[in-house]
Formats: structure tokens, sequence, C-alpha cells
């Protein structure tokens, strides 16, 4: 006898089930809205990629490309001793994405979008992987909605109009309690400089910091100024901030972000800590933070990332972009009460007695037709129990059809909130569902 087994989704993934799903699709559905009145247009993509795609892109000493990835040979013949005998470089490693703007740069060169007209404005939604340790809002599987724009301008006017594009979205949504961060951390001409200073910064109050601080002295300084362990972060409020270490392209090309957001109205917090946890930005970075979140209270994170297309083989190209974390979003914006009610269920079908069946059919076909969601019992019930399921299961309204309404041709709609029964024919009862439906 085989063992019976529970099985359970894996650790730091999940299901997401009606009526939240419902949610999803219409948040996914809003920015779909959103950013093709914006003139994006939406790229499908693979869900795994070579891992040197990200090793390259996110870079090989940041957490996720480190210890996140869910990475695996590509094919059987990987896994024989004869292939391992010839070395690591010869075997293809594949990667289930920790993230969607490498791909995208990828796709980008792979399809020479630099020769169509204008920028290249690209949007995404999907799954991404990271092996992170899962709390509330922090998933193994995690889904993002993202936006990047690629080509040959790096204006601020750009990075407004995405911050604009994205904050629009949010208020859309029904996340409205939110905070953009703004930063600029340099490009390769000045933030070597400030990366160097740092480095001999810390080095100086490296007894006072964390073991995870200390190591990131070496391999990413920037990183150290994200910390937060509370006992670190007087020290890092004295240390040398990039902003008065920017060259002056990259200077006058934040100001020229500050005006050109508000211009557009839009509220911004400067923050000189925001350095991101992916090594392809340059210049601008943001964040989105949102409230009833707790730690993992970031449901947006972007930036400029000029010269990730070159690093990865493609023309000279300029890019800017976001992710949102969907799964915070929707946490939030049900948190903080703002999550619209679900459609639910217009019509419950009460038939009783066979003879009223077909009609029950044929009638539960034309409502859907008309676009109203209708439940239609496939068995015959009792009508008492009937009218219970109908009210358990919050349909407005039940359709009594019995002998009588089929002798008559009529129907009886009983509205279940007050009790309300109106007989109706079967044009004044499309009518009347349809112009409750517009309501
Ligand atoms: P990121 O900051 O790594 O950026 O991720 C963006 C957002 O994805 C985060 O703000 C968060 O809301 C969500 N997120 C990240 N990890 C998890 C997780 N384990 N569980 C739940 N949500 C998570 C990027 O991925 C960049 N590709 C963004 C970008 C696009 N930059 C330029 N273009």
């Amino acid at each position: 006898m085989t063992e019976r087994r529970q099985f359970r989704a894996i650790k730091g993934t999940r299901d997401i089930l009606p009526p939240d799903s419902a949610l999803w699709n219409r948040f996914e559905q809003t920015a779909r809205e959103v950013f093709e009145s914006y003139n994006f247009g939406e790229i499908r993509l693979p869900i795994f990629e070579q891992t040197e795609l990200f090793a390259r892109s996110v870079g090989t000493d940041t957490d996720i490309v480190s210890k996140e990835m869910f990475t695996f040979p590509l094919s059987q013949e990987f896994e024989k001793s004869t292939q391992l005998e010839e070395g690591p470089e010869q075997r293809e490693l594949v990667s289930l994405r920790p993230e969607a703007t490498a791909s995208v740069c990828r796709a980008y060169i792979e399809h020479n979008m630099q020769a169509l007209p204008g920028n290249t404005k690209l949007y995404y939604m999907g799954p991404m992987f990271r092996r992170e340790r899962p709390q509330k809002g922090r998933y193994r599987q995690f889904y993002q909605i993202g936006a990047e724009v690629l080509g040959q301008s790096d204006a601020p006017a750009i990075d407004a109009e995405v911050l604009e594009m994205l904050l629009v979205f949010f208020s859309r949504a029904g996340l409205t309690r939110t905070t953009l961060y703004i930063n600029s951390i340099g490009d390769k001409n000045c933030r070597p400089q400030y990366v160097e200073l740092l480095r001999q910064e810390l080095q100086k109050v490296k007894d006072q910091l964390g073991a995870d601080s200390q190591r990131r002295i070496e391999t990413n300084p920037l990183r150290v100024l994200d910390s937060k362990v509370p006992s670190e972060q007087p020290i890092i409020e004295k240390l040398p901030r990039i902003s008065d270490h920017l060259c002056d392209d990259c200077r006058a090309h934040f100001a020229k972000l500050k005006d050109e957001l508000n211009l557009r109205g839009i509220q911004y917090e400067e923050n000189w800590r925001l350095v991101r946890g992916l090594d392809y930005y340059t210049r601008t970075t943001f964040e989105v933070i949102a409230e009833g979140l707790g730690s993992q209270n970031a449901v947006c994170g972007g930036g400029r990332y000029d010269g990730l297309v070159e690093l990865l083989g493609g023309p000279p190209t300029k890019g800017i972009g976001f992710a949102i974390g969907t799964d915070r979003s929707i946490l939030s914006i049900e948190e903080t009460g703002n999550a619209p009610a679900p459609d639910g269920l217009s019509v419950y079908v009460a038939w009783m007695g066979l003879a009223s069946y077909p009609t029950a059919v044929w009638i539960t076909r034309k409502l859907r037709d008309a676009g109203l969601t209708v439940e239609l019992p496939p068995e015959e019930m009792k009508f008492k129990k009937s009218l219970g399921l109908a009210d358990k299961l919050g349909a407005r309204y039940a359709l009594i059809l019995g002998e009588d309404e089929v002798a008559s041709r009529t129907f009886t709609l009983k509205r279940l909130a007050d009790a309300e029964q109106k007989k109706l024919t079967e044009a004044e009862l499309l009518e009347y569902l349809e112009s409750e439906r517009r309501r």
C-alpha cells in the first residue's frame, strides 16, 4: 500500500487564491492600462536565463548572485563525469531569474532594438526567484511588475516621467500612503573615488561594525550604507556622503531631475543612503516605501543603468527602470483598507423541478453573455437550501425558477440584501440586471 502523504507548497512559495487573485488581476490590469498610456509595450521574457547574464549584470558580489539564485545545469549531459572533467567553464549553468532588467537588456541586444525609432519602452510582469529567508513580504517566488526605458538619451525628463508613471499607477491601484526616496550614486567618473574614500573611512571604524558590514568594506563598501543594524547607525551618519562627491555632470543631472519632478508636482525625499543592492546602477536610484508592511516595506526599487547594455555586449545605451513588488503592494493595499470590494457573484439561479432546468441552463448562458457572474447549481436542491447557499456565496440576487415561472414564462428576481422580489419577463430581467451591472 502506498503511504498517505500530504504535499504542501515549498517554503517561500505560496498559492494566490480567490478572492485575492481578483485583486492581483486588477492590480496587474491597472499597470497595463497606465503603462500603455505612457506608450510602453509588454515584453514577455523567459523564466530562466544563463547564470552568467545575471552574474554580469547584477554583480557577482551581490547577495542576489552570490547566495540567492536557483541555479542548475541546462542539460543532463553536464552531470556526466566526462563533461565535468573538462572544467566548470564547460558547464552551461542557468538560473531562475532573480530579476528581469538583465533579461530586458539581453533581449534589447538580441532583437537589435536600438534600430527602432525613439526610446524603447517596455514593461513586464511575472514571478522572480530568490533564495532568501522567507518572512512576511519576502518570498522565494515573488512577483514583480517592471518597466524599462532604453535608448540613446539619458535626459532627466525620462527619469521623471518614469517616476510619474509609477506614482500615477500606485495611486490608481489604491496604494496611496507611499513615500518616494531618491538619490544619485554618481557614475564611473566620480563613484570609484567616492567608494575608495568610503572604504578608507570605514577602515577607521571597522572595529565598531558588525561582521556583515566588516565584510562589505572589502567587497562592496556602498552596501554598508544599507545596514539596518541599530548600533551602526550613528557611525554611518558620520560617513562622507556621495552628494558631496558627485562630478559636475552627475550633479547637474540630479539637479535637473529634481526640477523635473517639481514641474510634475511629484513629492519626494532625498536619501543619501539609498544605494540599492544591485551593481548595475549609475546616477539616479529610487525606492518607494509603503505603509503596513513592517521591515519589508519597499514596494518598488529602480534606477538608471547606463552602460549595462554595453557590459552585455551591446551598443552604448542608456537605461532606466523600476520593478514593483506585487506581493508587498497587495499586502499594503489590504492592510491599509484600500482594497476595492471584489465584484463577486451577481446572480444565483435557484431552479426547482426538472421542468425548469432547461430554462435555467439557457437563461444562465444569456446572463453570462451579458457580462454577469452567475452560479447555476448542477443538481436540484430544496428551495430553502438553495437560497441558503445563494446567501453564503454572497450572491446579490437569486433568480427563482420553478414550475409557476416556467408556465408563465417569467422569472422571479429576489434581491438578497432586503428580500425584495420582482416578477419579470426575460427582456425586463436582462435590462434590469444590465443596468445594475453598469451602476
Ligand atoms: P529590487 O529592489 O531587487 O530591484 O526589487 C524590486 C522590488 O521587488 C522590491 O522593492 C520588492 O518590492 C520586490 N522584492 C524583491 N525581493 C523580494 C522578495 N524576496 N519577496 C517579495 N518581494 C520582493 C530589482 O529587481 C530591479 N530589477 C529593479 C529595476 C528595474 N531597476 C531598474 N530597472
